[in-house]
């Protein structure tokens, strides 16, 4: 097993990697009621595994896909909360992919005021990204992540066993966040995605890199920003299909939009090609710029956007959103 420890303002998070993980995670729970929130997808899969592994938990099963990463949905796991009188000591334990991850922390972090919390991610996604950071958030009608604020797990628990039993798409779109991590932070690590590389070897490397920038800056006012390269875009195609292109998908496109450089464009495609990851843009300029009008990283008409200088360096650019649609799109 493999350790990382993230220390925030107010907290050390830890995230445990490792093979065969889910199967202990009583061993890591604290005292107390826990409360599972799942979704339909991982139940399906999961759920006899986890009444057998934790047989004392309550489960909550929401529908699958972002379209249910929603207040009503939060609220109602809130009426279950008080119905089973759930503590700010007790635990809420988010199992699934980002949106659960996403949705459990947002439920944790308002549930009279904040209580514990663990993620144990199960998309690439996830693993890789949503779950370590504290950033959790529902979604308004089609507007992605609206609501939200910052609220760390106690700890993270990645098995990538899950990723067996991962749909193709899903798994392409977790690749696509680890593609972001050398793209703008690490050459070598680039360039490994070329080889047959090891999933636990480039998870655990996706995840230092996350927990050093976001520990560097929590709240996303300096180099975290470069973790949403891609993201402008991405987030557009993502709200545009109504959330039926998967984030990674979108955010692959989005980078290859974002990328202006012509040689790191191509290195980026040939990659693209090499792990099976398109770049169709399947909306009009129109339709994008008003979802990028509306994008929360948005200051007044100003965007802040990373922009690559060379593979595995990245910088931050202020930019209007005219000359964002000039220069990028
Ligand atoms: N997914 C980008 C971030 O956590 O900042």
């Amino acid at each position: 097993m493999k350790r990382i420890t993230a220390q925030y303002r107010f907290n050390k998070v830890k995230t445990y990697i490792g093979s065969g993980l889910f199967n202990k995670i009583r061993l890591f729970l604290p005292d107390g009621k826990i409360f599972v929130i799942t979704d339909e997808n991982v139940a399906k899969l999961y759920l006899d595994a986890l009444k057998r592994i934790i047989p004392e938990a309550s489960i909550y099963i929401v529908g699958a896909g972002d379209s249910y990463k929603t207040l009503t949905t939060a609220e109602t796991i809130v009426s279950r909360l008080i119905n089973l009188g759930f503590t700010k000591t007790d635990t809420i334990l988010g199992f699934g992919g980002g949106m659960i991850t996403d949705l459990s922390g947002f439920v944790a972090a308002t549930y009279k005021r904040g209580c514990d919390f663990i993620a144990m991610p199960t998309s690439l996604l996830a693993q890789v990204d949503s779950a370590l950071g504290g950033k959790c958030a529902v979604n308004c009608g089609k507007y992605k992540n609206q609501i939200g604020t910052y609220y760390h797990p106690r700890f993270i628990v990645v098995d990538p066993d899950f990723i067996k039993t991962l749909p193709e798409e899903e798994y392409l779109s977790g690749l696509a966040e680890i593609i972001k991590y050398g793209l703008v932070f690490d050459r070598s690590f680039f360039n490994l995605l070329f080889s047959d590389f090891s999933l636990s070897e480039v998870i655990y490397r996706s995840l230092k890199i996350k927990a050093q920038i976001t520990a560097q800056d929590e709240f996303d006012e300096k180099e975290r920003v470069l973790l949403n390269y891609g993201h402008t875009i991405g987030h557009a195609i993502e709200s545009l299909s109504e959330f039926k292109v998967k984030h990674g998908i979108a955010v692959a496109v989005g980078m290859y939009y974002e990328t202006k450089d012509e040689k790191i464009k191509h290195r980026l495609l040939k990659l693209y090609n090499h792990l099976g990851i398109g770049v169709d843009i399947p909306f009009s300029r129109e339709a994008i710029l008003t979802y990028v009008c509306q994008d929360k990283k948005l200051s007044g008409k100003m965007i802040r956007l990373p922009v690559l200088e060379d593979i595995g360096k990245a910088q931050i650019v202020n930019i209007s959103v005219e000359e964002f649609m000039r220069e990028i799109l």
